[in-house]
């Protein structure tokens, strides 16, 4: 791994069943990082890895809009209080952005989202593979961050995403340290019907 990973967590909330690859279930949101800058490349390596992502009609609807060194803080007053306490020490913020319409047709793709959220699963993979974490973030002001990236009305903010370098949680403050670890899911009898 070129970013080593100093942390071990507990994976005893997780029932994780025999099979699955480990880049999945160990796969997890830390909130505390290191802040550390990530090579162009590796993020280029991150963003090539979104990019394989399957769509409908293959229209690849996302777009990642990242922070450089120079925007970095105005990305972070785009987000939550709650979120701005942790993300200030990621190495990146991004927004996900999706097309609303089709290109070739003009009409409403519904599934831009879903497609977004595959991109987004790609990247946070591929970023497990090489020690660096990430975390997606619902809590961001939406329009603010639709004007500042000076979207159109076929345009639609979805989400916030940090990826970094993640640190121990006794660098976080104790409210936010309480929720450093990885967290259960619900059994698969209740999401999986047949
Ligand atoms: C679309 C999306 C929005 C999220 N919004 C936030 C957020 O605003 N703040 C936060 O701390 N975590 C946020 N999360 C992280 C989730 O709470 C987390 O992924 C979930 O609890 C599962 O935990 P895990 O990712 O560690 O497995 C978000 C995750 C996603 C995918």
């Amino acid at each position: 791994m070129k970013y080593p990973d100093i942390l071990k967590p507990d994976f005893s909330a997780r029932d994780i069943a025999s099979g699955v690859d480990q880049t999945i279930s160990h796969r997890w949101s830390p909130r505390s990082f290191r802040k550390a800058a990530i090579a162009d490349e590796d993020i280029q390596t991150l963003f090539e890895a979104a990019r394989w992502a399957p769509s409908c009609f293959n229209a690849q609807p996302w777009t990642f809009h990242l922070s450089t060194d120079e925007s970095f803080d105005k990305y972070l007053s785009l987000l939550a209080e709650g979120n701005r306490i942790w993300a200030k020490n990621a190495s990146l913020i991004g927004f996900v952005v999706v097309k609303k319409t089709f290109e070739h047709n003009g009409k409403p793709n519904n599934y831009a989202e879903f497609d977004a959220g595959a991109a987004w699963m790609a990247m946070s993979l591929q970023a497990r593979q090489m020690g660096l974490y990430t975390h997606g973030m619902g809590g961001i002001h939406h329009q603010q961050v639709a004007e500042y990236l000076a979207l159109d009305d076929d345009h639609k903010v979805v989400c916030g995403i940090v990826i970094g370098i993640a640190d121990t949680p006794d660098a976080l403050p104790a409210e936010v340290a309480a929720k450093e670890k990885p967290s259960a899911r619900k059994p698969l009898s209740q999401v999986l019907r047949r």
